[in-house]
Formats: C-alpha cells, structure tokens, sequence
C-alpha cells in the first residue's frame, strides 16, 4: 500500500515543523499549509488526513473542516484546538471531524490518534474494494464485441444503470446476451452490493410463481406454514430479473402491472401494503407486440414493461464480432481445460463468420467449448466444427432482388414449408434451417395455417 498522505495546517511554523518531522519518521508522507486558502489547495492533491489547526489567519478551521469533507468527504480530520474551547470540539465533531485533540499536544498522543483514524479508512477500504470484486464478474467487459451494435448497447446499460429504478424490458433471440445484459446492468449500478434475483416465469405454476414473487403469509395456503418474503421483498435495494415475461399467465401479468405502477404489494393471503425500492428487468425472446395482438399479453403491461426497450441483436447481424468472441471463449476454455489452442485456421474463422448461428452466442459459445474439449491440436479447424446444416451460409449477400420484384410473404411462407418439409416437422430443427427460434417458427405455422399434410 501507498504511504498515507497527511496534511498539516498551522499557521505556527514551529508546530508544523514538529509534527512533520515526526510524523515523516513514522512513515508518512506529510504535506504543510500555514494558512486555509493554502490548507483547501493542497488537500485537492489527496490526502488521507488533515491534521487541523482551529484558529487560522484567513478563516476557522471549523469552516475549513465543512469545505475539505465537501470536496473530499473520505478524508479524516483531526482539529487541533485551545484547551478550553469545547464547544469548538463539539462543533468539529458534528462537522464530520474524526477527533480533536488540544493544544499543546504530546507528539505520541497524535501519532496514535492518526494510526487509529487510518485504520478505520483501510477498513472501509477494504470492504469497498471486497465489494467491487464480488461484483467484478459482470462488470461491463463481460459483453465482448465491437461492432456498433454492440457499443450502442454498451452505452446504454451504463446511461440505465447510472439512472434510478426504471423497469427495463430485454428483447432478442435465445442466446443473445439477454441473461447477461441483465447482471451487467444490475452490477453496474450502485444497486450492485444488493441482490439480484432472478427467476424464470414459464417454470413455475401460478400459485407458485406468485408466492415466490411476493412472498404469502402463514396460513395463505395449505402448505404455507410459515411466513414467506418473495423475491421482491428479498431485492430491495437491488434487481429482479424476470426471465420469459412473455410466458407470465394473466393473472400474475396484472398484480405485476399493479406493482410496477406502485412499487407496492401485498404478500399472498396479506391485507397490508409493502413497499419496496426495485428495479425490474423483464426479458422474452417472443415477439411481446404479437403476443398483444393475440390477446396473451396485457397490453398495458406491455406498455409499462416497455419504457427502455433494449434489442439485443442476433449475432448474425453482426459478424465482425465473431471473431473477437470466439478468442473470449478460446480464452476461457484453455484456462477451464488446462488447453493451449491458440486459433482458429483462418478458412475455418471464415465459415464460422458465414454461418447464421440460429443459437446466437450461445451456440457459438458450445460449439467452441465441444471443440476444445476435443482438440489435441493448438488450431481448431473445420473438423472440430459439426455444426447444424454444416455450417450454411448466410443468404443475404447471394439473394438478389428479380427486377419484377417478389411477393414477400409467400415466398416466406415457401422458404417456411420447405423447412418443416426438410425437417420432417420437426420445428426446433425447421427454426434452425431458418435462422430464428420455436416461437418465431410457431408464429409463422399459425400466421400462414400451415398443416402437416398427412403423408409427410
Ligand atoms: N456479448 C457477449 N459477450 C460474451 N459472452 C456473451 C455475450 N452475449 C452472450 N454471451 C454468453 O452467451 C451465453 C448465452 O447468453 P444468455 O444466457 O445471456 O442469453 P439469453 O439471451 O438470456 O438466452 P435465452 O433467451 O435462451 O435465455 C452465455 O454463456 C453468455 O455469457
Ligand atoms: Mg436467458
């Protein structure tokens, strides 16, 4: 550690001078000012303490105290003052001093008064930094890429997380980050030392989903044996992230809608409201404006969950990036698998850039750990890359546009057919062939009343 900094104001050059020397040969670096216009000027350059004289010739030092805790409120202040004067003392305390000592002072007194206010800062130190490093594993390096895409998102988590609680409403495709953007915001906000909780709203029934969410008192049920806090109650101060919103039956959607409106709640089988500070960040990979339209969603739910939209993009849309992810991930394995693959072939790097990745990160993410796992080799090459449809390119550079023009929608609802034709209805295999997911693939069968012909 740096030696702690102190800074000495008196206007008497002897005392100075005594406390100096002393308090160099403990190990100190010391700092002097005679007067307070001085004492303000050099307490800017970072002082851990300030040993203060009250009465200066430019001003009190009880005013100076107020100023340097004002710029710097971390940094300890001794005052020095007359004997008799104990309301100056008093005064100092109030004002934020950590102590005061009086004069004439004993050397010795104040160097065990200075190492007992250091150490309370190394402390406080400490604990600041032991929190910081909790937090350290989402902190925004964690999303990788640089594409445009991805920067503005960057951007934006940081502006939300600098914000008070506003409700953030996560969208995008399975494997885009949206997890991951969630914890990134949470820790980078000054919510990051509270919980963050976090819960998946298709996985649970409703009764169940509602308890854990707002918790239920003894008795609100036949099992309910003791008083139970939901997750809200439990993130006060912090985050909750509600995983596939989309999937939230109706009834839960309007208590939610209730307790976004109000930040209130009753716990199940409660008559009082509870008031909680949290910030909610929902998250679907289904389209929520057709989930309105179809009458699954509230549409005022829908409304109020989408005040700060983010999209997480598909990584298809932002190739540049695969690269750079796929050193993370190469990265990653060699420590989690004590391997040493240093790349991709190049030939190889360019087919992962062309493939569609209908998985996103996440399957860019497996595709690597399934490859390293099985390497020998310090290059990963196509060998150890059996992806899906092998590695088909992307179309969008190939397709042109017929002079005549297309009709969009059914050459959508061919290239739809096709896929559950080639994939025997199977639609997790047919969304794949398509580069979107079930939901999107469902969306589709339904939008365009597509049935399975009985022969196929
Ligand atoms: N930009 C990124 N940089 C590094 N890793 C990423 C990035 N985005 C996502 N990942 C990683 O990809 C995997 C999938 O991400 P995540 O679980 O956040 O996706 P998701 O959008 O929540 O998917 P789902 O809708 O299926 O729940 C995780 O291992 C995550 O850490
Ligand atoms: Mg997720």
């Amino acid at each position: 550690m740096a030696k702690p900094t102190i800074l000495v104001v008196d206007d008497e050059q002897l005392i100075r001078w005594s406390l100096n020397d002393r308090l160099t040969q403990e190990g100190y670096r010391v700092l002097e000012a005679q007067n307070a216009a001085e004492a303000l000027e050099r307490s800017r350059e970072g002082v851990d303490l300030v040993l203060l004289d009250y009465r200066l010739p430019d001003s009190d030092g009880l005013t100076v105290l107020k100023k340097i805790k004002e710029a710097a409120p971390e940094t300890l202040v001794i005052m020095l003052t007359a004997v008799s004067n104990v309301e100056v003392a008093v005064g100092a305390m109030k004002a934020g001093a950590y102590h005061y000592a009086n004069k004439p002072f004993n050397l010795d007194e104040i160097v065990l008064l200075v190492e007992k206010a250091l150490e309370t800062t190394r402390l406080r130190r400490e604990v600041r930094t032991l929190r910081a490093s909790q937090a350290q594993p989402y902190s925004m390096d964690r999303i990788v890429g640089e594409s445009a895409a991805i920067v503005q998102l960057k951007g934006l988590l940081q502006k939300i997380a600098a914000s008070p609680a506003s409700t953030v409403l996560l969208t995008g495709e399975s494997g885009t980050g949206k997890d991951l953007a969630a914890k990134v915001l949470h820790y980078s906000s000054d919510r990051a030392t509270r919980a963050f909780m976090n819960i998946t709203c298709s996985a649970l029934p409703e009764a169940l989903l509602e308890s854990e969410l707002f918790g239920h008192e003894r008795g609100a049920f036949t099992d309910a044996r003791q008083q139970k806090r939901g997750l809200f109650e439990m993130a006060d101060g912090g985050t909750v992230f509600l995983d596939e919103i989309g999937e939230m039956v109706p009834g839960l959607q309007a208590k939610l809608l209730r307790f976004l409106e109000e930040k209130t709640f009753k716990r199940v089988g409660g008559a009082s409201d509870i008031k909680v500070d949290v910030r909610v960040v929902a998250a679907t990979n289904r389209n929520l404006e057709d989930e309105v339209k179809h009458g699954r969603f509230r549409e005022d739910l829908y409304y109020r969950l989408n005040v700060l939209p983010i999209a997480l993009p598909p990584l298809r849309a932002r190739p540049d990036d695969i690269q750079r992810l796929t050193n993370y991930f190469i990265d990653n394995f060699n420590t989690e698998f004590r391997k040493r693959v240093r790349r991709v072939a190049p030939e190889t790097m360019k087919r992962l850039q062309a493939y569609s990745w209908p998985g996103n990160i996440r399957e860019l993410r497996n595709a690597i750990e399934r490859a390293m796992l099985l390497a020998e080799a310090e290059e990963l090459t196509d060998a150890d890359f059996p992806l899906a449809g092998g590695l088909a390119p992307r179309l969008n550079e190939g397709v042109q546009l017929p002079a005549q023009g297309i009709d969009l929608e059914q050459l959508e609802r061919s290239l739809v057919v096709q896929a559950l034709e080639r994939s025997g209805w199977n639609q997790t295999r047919a969304a794949a062939l398509l580069g979107i997911n079930r939901d999107q693939i469902r969306y589709r069968i339904e939008k365009f009343k597509l049935e399975r012909a009985a022969h196929s």
